[in-house]
């Protein structure tokens, strides 16, 4: 069984289908802070599978203790975490208290009950500006943000608990630009308010909740001078996962994986892609650079492809319209037609 923390959130419950389908029975914790019960519904509905909910923070230990001392946890896929760049440069506290001190209060209770599988959802903004690209794993890792230093960190205590502890096996996987939605598009990204991230403003200037799409920067040195993205399939992503609990379950240490494609995608090129594959055409105004963007940032996924056995699949045109489906069919995102209460949730 299976522990999976921010299970209701974009990544996490993609996760959670292709593991369910694989044979994994999980239980899942999310505070819902940043997601909504309905997603976990619609996953129970997908898969035919059921699992228990738990309505908590990592912080809080005793929910903590409890769902460890209620279910017999073989392993924990760790996705709970704040995840935005803007709003963490705002609230730095927030995010290095639940991001780290979550992680380390997750941790302790592993050990507490002897449970020392973990993969770890980084990120990577750990990288920083690179040098050059494609960006390998030994790469220098310099955060220019605190969410980023929130990866950053966790990954260094992480190291440090595999060091201490050769039962330790952990996977952090470095995540480039997760896009798209499971085919039955009833999963797909719901963020609160006005999204941070260029395919879900997309999306909603596509169905007309936005006017028009604000070109970040058009001045870099690219080919069409905006910037360019590794985007990959959140449906390769999940799958990425599966084969690294796998790894992880078989083996010991500390290791990091690139899950990117190693092609990327500038954002004038996704809107010819989107335009293309929806039919719809999406009015756009070129406007100064976001602070802390990067030009360039693809990933080699070689170490992943090698060691996890691991290759993403899906091209372009499909991540652009499972991500279409996604908003056609939900014009509103999650409109929470269940209670926390609803799912069986212990709290
Ligand atoms: C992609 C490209 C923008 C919005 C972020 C986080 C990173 C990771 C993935 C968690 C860039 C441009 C965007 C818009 C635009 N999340 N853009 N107009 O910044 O590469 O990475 O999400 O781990 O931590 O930083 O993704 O989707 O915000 O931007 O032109 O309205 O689209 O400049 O070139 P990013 P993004």
């Amino acid at each position: 069984m299976l522990l999976i923390t921010g299970g209701a959130g974009y990544i996490g419950n993609h996760a959670c289908i292709e593991l369910l389908n694989t044979g994994y029975e999980l239980v899942v914790i999310d505070n819902f802070s940043n997601s909504k019960v309905e997603a976990l519904t619609r996953v129970q509905e997908i898969t035919g599978k059921k699992f228990k909910v738990y309505n908590a923070s990592l912080l809080n230990s005793d929910i903590l203790e409890k769902v460890f001392s209620e279910n017999h946890i073989d392993g924990v896929m760790h996705f709970a975490g704040l995840k935005s760049v803007g709003e963490s440069v705002k609230l730095p506290l927030d995010y290095y208290h639940n991001n780290i001190t979550g992680t380390i209060s997750l941790c302790m209770t592993m050990q507490k009950y002897g449970v020392k599988k973990l993969v770890f959802s980084s990120s990577a903004t750990v990288y920083g500006v690179p040098e050059w690209v494609p960006i390998q794993e030994d790469f220098p890792l310099r955060a220019t943000n605190p969410y980023g230093r929130t990866k950053q960190m966790t990954e260094e205590i992480l190291a440090d608990l595999c060091q201490s502890d050769e039962d330790w096996s952990i996977a952090a996987l470095r995540y480039f630009n997760p896009i798209g939605s499971h085919p039955s598009g009833r999963i797909g990204e719901d963020p609160n308010g006005i999204p941070n991230n260029l395919i879900p403003y997309i999306t909603q200037v596509a169905i007309g909740r936005i006017d028009e799409l604000k070109v970040l920067g058009h001045d870099y040195p690219t080919q069409d001078g905006t910037g360019v993205r590794d985007y990959i399939h959140i449906e390769d992503l999940a799958k990425g996962h599966v084969k690294a609990i796998e790894k992880v379950i078989s083996t010991n240490g500390f290791h990091t994986y690139n899950l990117g494609t190693g092609r990327g995608y500038s954002v004038l090129e996704i809107v010819n892609v989107f335009e293309k594959i929806s039919g719809k055409k999406i009015k756009y105004s070129l406007i100064d650079r976001r602070p802390g963007d990067i030009a360039v940032c693809y990933a080699d996924p070689s170490k992943a492809n090698r060691e996890l056995n691991w290759v993403a699949e899906k091209g372009i045109e499909e991540m652009c319209s499972d991500a279409w489906r996604w908003q056609l069919n939900n014009p509103n995102g999650y409109e929470e037609v269940s209670e926390p209460m609803a799912m069986g949730i212990n709290s």
